[in-house]
């Protein structure tokens, strides 16, 4: 995979685990990956917050102290030591946030639905998100820089942007959430500016080869949908453009989950930057 040489291609996918108390990653998280790491391997990492305000779930990790930074040496170096390549998953929740305390920011002030069990009681009463401001918008794409750089100085191979499953992201990109009517709303190409000015900030940062980026375009999750889901392949045309990968997207199967090396059209990116779709049972 690009400058990685891995010896198959089984890939431990990014696992939420809750047990980073305070957000900084423990000892324990040393076993957990040295345990799933074999010579040859890939591993991504646990979805990983970029700032404060990226956090939504209890007890996950960051990486935006220099805490955080520190606890994750031991546990990228057992993983190394195991003869893996370690990519490090990048997240900002948006309104995916059901704990008091903070306004959620998100592409919109649409507020998720509650989570309703089998047995009709309320499992996620979410937060009223606040629609960030344009010019808030830059301090975001800098969070994922800054996480990037971390990730690298804590030892990580690469990062992976969660650009899936209904997070931030994702937030802008699906028009069934992002409501917007400035130059980050709207069309397609409008839709995916936020994520490419966070991918090209990242590539700037630490190099193409080493940044991937998770999409589920056919997803619901979070209440992220497309419009016209027959069209969903077209949501990525403004990501072809970018990554001139080339790869006829109708020709994906249910139960693929790729990394395709891409390099930029726009000039936006300065070398290889994989994409991985998150498997779908809505895939055409
Ligand atoms: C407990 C659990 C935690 C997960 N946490 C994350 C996560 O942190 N980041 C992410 O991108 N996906 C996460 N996922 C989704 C998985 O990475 C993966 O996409 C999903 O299980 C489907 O696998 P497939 O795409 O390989 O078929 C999680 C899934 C489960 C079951």
């Amino acid at each position: 995979m690009g400058k990685f040489n891995l010896s198959h291609r089984v890939v431990l996918a990014p696992l939420t685990r809750s047990r980073s108390y305070n957000n900084v990653p423990q000892p324990h998280t040393i076993l957990y990956y040295s345990q799933r790491a074999s010579n040859g391997a890939l591993l991504i990492s646990e979805a990983t917050g970029v700032s404060e305000t990226a956090q939504g779930y209890p007890n996950t990790p960051g990486i935006w102290t220099k805490e955080q930074v520190e606890a994750w040496k031991p546990i990228v170096d057992a993983v190394h030591a195991k003869g893996a390549t370690f990519f490090c998953q990048l997240w900002h929740v948006g309104r995916m946030f059901d704990s008091a305390g903070k306004t959620p920011v998100s592409s919109t002030d649409k507020i998720l639905t509650p989570k309703i069990g089998d047995d009709g009681t309320v499992i996620s009463q979410f937060i009223q998100p606040r629609r960030l401001r344009r010019e808030e918008i830059p301090d975001i794409v800098n969070h994922f820089r800054l996480a990037a750089r971390n990730a690298i100085e804590a030892g990580f191979d690469g990062v992976e942007m969660q650009g899936a499953n209904g997070y931030l992201l994702e937030q802008f990109m699906k028009d069934k959430v992002n409501d917007r009517t400035d130059e980050y709303g709207g069309s397609l190409e409008n839709r995916c500016r936020f994520v490419l000015e966070v991918v090209e900030a990242v590539v700037n940062e630490i190099g193409g080869e080493r940044v991937g980026i998770k999409l589920s375009p056919f997803s619901e999750l979070g209440e992220c949908g497309e419009s016209n889901p027959k069209e969903c392949v077209h949501s990525l045309e403004p990501m072809r453009k970018a990554f001139n990968d080339g790869h006829n997207y109708g020709e994906w199967s249910s139960s693929m989950r790729l990394s395709l090396s891409a390099k930029s059209k726009l000039g936006l990116i300065d070398g290889t930057v994989k994409v991985s779709l998150a498997a779908d049972s809505r895939f055409p």
